[in-house]
This record gives structure tokens, sequence and C-alpha cells, in this order.
């Protein structure tokens, strides 16, 4: 399969050019100023639209085991509608429960990825450490997998003791793999919520201050100290607030070599959605909370200076009927996770370029560059260029719509963005050389997408 793109606005981290694209097979041969259409090439004109590497997801929950459900999607539904929403390739968190063994579990994600239709990768988690888990990391390791994931929230769940956080960032370091955190102090969380519960709070509008900003920057202090002491490389996922940032910001100074990523819902909405009344607020419910608005320039201001590096979504689907409402009278029992696969680019693009927040490099380099260079996939994925996989989204800036639950490809019952208005959409979305969505129709093949192994970077 030979497919030319031709005249678009070429839009890479760091180049902007009209140029043309030549894809032979599954990979870019050629990107220059005039290419001639080989015979028999199919040929997409691209004037006027923009032509952005394949957008990247480096946080997403598909198969969720998680607060006594699973969260809804499977990899046919979500791989479908990261592909229409200009991703085209997924890093999974693997998320074994504390009582179950790391390799069994990889085994169990890899058998649920089997259907994807775009690319994908895992970081594995880590609930654990006993004597057998550092033989079981280092064969996941081998296989291809160059992150790690721990929890320093979720108590008798996911979270990880100190003990195992130490041994972890240790094993991490010695293999070259950086390790991914969820940053919160899970012994501040659970006290908070008793006292809240205690006093009658309940509703879903009490989760934000069940975990305050201080719990995720204590968080996010105690990763730091333990990656200065260990050497590990260390990436803070879902980063809501300023002073996590700054805590990040100061270890950064004193020579700790970490990273911050930032979901859409937390540049998009605030804790006001959570606190809508008839309980409507538990669609809003995620972990670290949705803040005060105020938080949300410190955000902007800290991936414009590449403070923050990448934007994911922490993508995590439960139902408003049957799932949230589990927690209709406890809001610590509302699953957390807010549906976002579908949506992270278009909200990007028209709340971070569209109004001036991002410039066009800063967006690619947020929403696909970094999280190849970061996650060990640079240059095959995160760029557009001679050898690069043919992963493109040829985007058109002036579509206009409206998000809706009723439309989406997400397997879940409501849309966290319902009647928002978006400023562009992907007209084509090329995952390794072929053509996987029209103008907001998955047209691609399920099963296509591939297992990326990656090679450990961080020593
Ligand atoms: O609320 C969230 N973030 N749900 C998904 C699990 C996690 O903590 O990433
Ligand atoms: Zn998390
Ligand atoms: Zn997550």
């Amino acid at each position: 399969m030979t497919l030319l793109i031709q005249n678009g606005r070429v839009i890479t981290a760091d180049s902007d050019f009209v140029g043309d694209i030549l894809c032979e097979g599954e990979v870019i041969s050629h990107v220059g100023p005039s290419i001639a259409a080989p015979p028999g090439s199919e040929v997409i004109d691209a004037a006027g639209k923009y032509v952005f590497p394949g957008f990247i997801d480096p946080h997403v929950h598909i198969h969720l085991p998680f607060m006594g459900t699973h969260a809804k999607d499977s990899y046919e539904s979500a791989s479908r509608a990261a592909i229409v929403g200009g991703t085209t390739t997924l890093i999974e968190m693997c998320c074994p429960n504390r009582e179950d063994q790391p390799l069994e579990s990889f085994e169990l994600w890899l058998a649920k990825a089997a259907n994807s239709a775009c690319d994908y990768s895992f970081h594995m988690g880590v609930s654990r450490f006993d004597s057998s888990t550092a033989s079981q990391l280092r064969e996941i390791v081998n296989r291809g997998i160059a992150s790690f994931k721990v929890f320093l929230a979720y108590k008798g769940a996911f979270g990880v003791t100190d003990e195992e956080l130490f041994a972890t960032l240790s094993l991490a370091k010695e293999l070259g793999v950086i390790v991914t955190a969820h940053c919160e102090n899970e012994t501040l969380v659970a006290a908070l919520q008793q006292q809240l519960l205690a006093a009658g709070k309940t509703g879903p509008e009490w989760h934000e201050p069940s975990r305050p900003t201080q719990v995720e920057a204590e968080g996010v202090h105690h990763l730091m100290t333990f990656a200065e002491l260990t050497g590990a490389h260390v990436y803070c996922v879902h980063t809501s607030c300023r002073e996590a940032l700054e805590n990040v910001q100061a270890a950064r100074l004193r020579g700790v070599r970490a990273w911050v990523e930032t979901v859409i819902p937390y540049l998009t909405l605030d804790k006001s959605y959570a606190e809508r009344s008839n309980f409507e607020g538990a669609k809003y419910v995620m972990s670290p909370p949705l803040r005060d608005r105020s938080e949300q320039p410190y955000l902007w201001a800290a991936l414009r200076s590449r403070l923050v590096s990448t934007i994911a979504t922490d993508h995590a689907p439960f139902d408003f009927a049957g799932q949230k409402d589990m927690g209709l009278d406890d809001f610590s029992k509302i699953p957390n996770g807010i549906p976002s696969v579908a949506d992270r680019i278009n909200l990007l693009y028209t709340h971070g370029v569209c109004r001036g927040r991002l410039d066009l490099n800063t967006f690619v380099d947020a929403a696909s560059t970094q999280a190849a260079k970061i996650f060990g996939l640079y240059p095959r994925k995160g760029t557009v260029q001679a050898g690069s996989d043919a992963d493109l989204v040829i985007y058109d800036p002036g579509f206009r719509g409206k998000i809706a639950a009723a439309t989406q490809l997400m397997n879940v019952d409501y849309s966290a963005f319902e009647g928002w208005e978006i400023e562009g959409r992907p007209s084509t979305v090329i995952v390794r050389g072929a053509v996987q969505a029209r103008d907001g129709k998955f047209v691609g093949e399920l099963g296509r997408g591939k297992l990326l192994t990656r090679e450990p970077t961080h020593f």
C-alpha cells in the first residue's frame, strides 16, 4: 500500500512547513516539498489542513478491575474511539491487585489487547514487592516493557508500602526503567475520608476535600525523595495543581530526573462539576480530584515552559447508572475515573491552540512527541520523518461540532463534556500506513494494532 499526502501543513514538535508525505507499506519513506505520486498510490489532498504525527496517550485504563467493579471499555471500543479522535498509540496501565502475580497479570493484559485497532504498550504496575517480584519484573522488561507504575494511593488495593517503593525504584534504576507514579498520601486520604463521612458529608462534592492539593503535593514530595535517594527516573502521572508542580521543580533543581504529566480533565474541567446536584457530580469524580479553576493557568504555564512534558487522559470509564451510583451514599465508593480517550486531541486543540494557550509545536510535543521520547518509542512514533511509522493525523481546523454521549465510540453511558463545542477534528487518521478513520467514522480493522516493545533508556 502506497499513500501520498499532498500539500498539508506538516507540524512536528520543532517544525512547521507545507509539504508532501509518502508512505510505503507501514512507514514514511519520504517527506518533501513536492513528491510525484508513484503509480497505483492513493493520493490524499491535505490542502488547508494540518498533518500531525499520530498522537500518543501515555496513560489510559482499559482493562481495570477497580473499586469493586471493572472499567467499561474493551480494546475494541477504546481503540476505535482513540483512533477516531486522533490517538494512534495507547500506553495502558497494567494494574494487578496486591494479591496478583506480575507475570500472570502481564499475560492477562496482553490477551485483552489482542483485538486493538491501534498500537499499544503497557506500564507494568507494581502493587507488591516480595521475593519473587524482581525476577518476574526482569522478565517483563526483557519482553519489551520499559516502564513501571506505582500507586502511592489506594490503600489495600494497588498502593505500595515505602519498603516496596524503595525496592521498585532501586530495581528500576538498575534496569534503566522509568517509574510512573500516582502521587497522593494514602494515609491522609483515608483519615480525611473518615472525618468527612463521620460528619455526614457523603456526596461527590466531598471527594475533593478528602484529597486536597496538599495530599497530592505530599505524595509528589515523597516520590521525589525516594527518587533522589535511589537515582531512579520518575514520571508523575495526572498532576493537577501548582503545589505538586513546585515540588517537582524543586526536586529537578536538586538533580532528580523527574517528568510530569497532566491530563485533559484538569485543563478543561474544575471541581464545580463534581459539586453538581442530584449526584450528577459523580460523573466528575477522579483522583487526584478536579481542582479549583485557579489551578489551570499554572498547568498551562507549566506546559509552555515544559515543566509539564505530556498531556494524557487517564481514561477510566465507569457508567453513571450501575457503577458511579455504587457511591450514592458514600463518595469514597464512587469508582474513580473520567472517560476522555476520544476527546483529548479535539479538546486540547480547541482549548489550547484556538484559545492561544499553546502553539502548534507545543501541542504536538505534549500530545505525541514527549511521550514517545520519555517511553522509548522515538523516532518510530511521535514525529513525521522518513523511517518513522506512518502514523498520521490529517486535521481539519474548519470543522465545528459538539461532543455527545449519544454519538461517542467509548463504551460508557455519559460524556463529561456533553454539548461542548469543538473547533477542529481529524479528517483522516492513518495507522502504520493504513487509513483507519475518516471524518469521525472508524473505517479500520480491529486486531491490526501491535504491541510496541521498548528498550530501557533511563539509566
Ligand atoms: O480517578 C482515576 N484517576 N482513576 C483511574 C485510576 C488512577 O488512579 O489512575
Ligand atoms: Zn492514578
Ligand atoms: Zn490512571
